[in-house]
């Protein structure tokens, strides 16, 4: 047997979630599920869907316990599970089996797959085998997976269900000393267009159908950004751009990029640009 196929559960769920899930699923119809929600882009954004009144589930190693004080103080539904997404197949497949456990009433359902990695750059010879593989499987094929599961599991929903890839400028031109990001930001891309074709057969045939857009945020002053400027200039021609960014003030908040995002996903016209950068909206 592949062991790689089967890992233990490690997916632990927040334990104050019920406590505000019923509150929430009485007052919004929004179900969001966030990767990445323990810090940076994806905390800032899940702090935004609950105050729009969406019912929370983010996904991360790590937890935020300002998120949970957050959505506690003011009776949001929030649940955090605590999942590696290195392993991608254990989170995809409780995704799907959870959302089977739901009645599928809401009004609308979002993923998005907002957790990324960059290693600290430089040539991919420098970077061990398990820190390439680690960054792929989180950026890419995570993605894949829980989009499946997410799409597997809601096909017969009447909800408006959309799947929101966080993706990268690095996605779309190539940077020395950050290959396997722009590697795992260009297979989201293309992965959310071909996605977007299948929907739009299903669209065809009258059948129910998701809209999928893979959208660039901008550079955004989280711990991404400390990583990318720990590089050294040496092996990363590109350092003192980035160093640059932070000590101009050329960065943008978490919160002001997270106020934007959701602004794209809450679109009426989401999914028609499957490629989109929030800095053109
Ligand atoms: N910052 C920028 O300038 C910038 C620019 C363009 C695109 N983006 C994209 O925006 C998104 C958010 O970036 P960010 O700057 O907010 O990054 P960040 O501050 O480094 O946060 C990354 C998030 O991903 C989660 N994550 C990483 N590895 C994981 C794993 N193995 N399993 C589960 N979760 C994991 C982290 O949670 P845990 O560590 O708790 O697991 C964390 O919540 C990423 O897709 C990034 O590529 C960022």
């Amino acid at each position: 047997m592949d062991a790689t196929l089967s890992p233990p559960s490690t997916i632990t769920p927040s334990s104050p979630a019920s406590a505000t899930e019923a509150q929430a699923s009485a007052a919004g119809r929004t179900l969001t599920f966030i990767t990445g929600s323990s810090r940076g882009l994806g905390e800032a954004l899940a702090r935004e869907c609950l105050q729009a009144g969406h019912q929370v589930i983010g996904i991360a190693r790590g937890r935020s316990d300002a998120l949970e004080a957050f959505a506690r103080q003011h009776g949001h539904a929030l649940q955090q599970w605590q999942a590696d997404l290195s392993e991608p197949l254990v989170i995809a497949r409780h995704v799907g089996d959870w959302l089977r456990t739901q009645p599928g009433d809401w009004s609308a359902v979002n993923l998005v797959n907002n957790a990324g990695v960059i290693p600290t750059p430089g040539p991919v010879e420098a970077t061990s085998l398990e820190t390439l593989s680690g960054a792929l499987r989180v950026g890419l094929e995570a993605t894949l997976l829980i989009s499946a599961a997410f799409l597997d599991a809601t096909l017969a929903w009447p909800a408006d269900r959309r799947i929101l890839n966080i993706s990268s400028g690095l996605g779309r031109r190539a940077m020395a000393g950050s290959a396997v990001y722009c590697a795992a930001k260009a297979g989201m891309d293309n992965l959310s267009r071909a996605m977007a074709l299948d929907e739009e057969v299903k669209a065809g045939q009258g059948r129910p159908f998701a809209r999928v857009v893979s959208l660039a945020p901008g550079i955004i002053d989280t711990d991404m950004q400390a990583t990318i400027r720990g590089g050294s200039a040496e092996q990363f021609p590109d350092r003192d751009r980035f160093v640059a960014f932070k000590t101009e003030g050329q960065l943008a908040s978490a919160e002001d990029t997270a106020r934007k995002v959701l602004s794209y996903l809450s679109r009426k016209d989401f999914g028609q640009q499957v490629l989109a950068d929030v800095r053109d909206a």
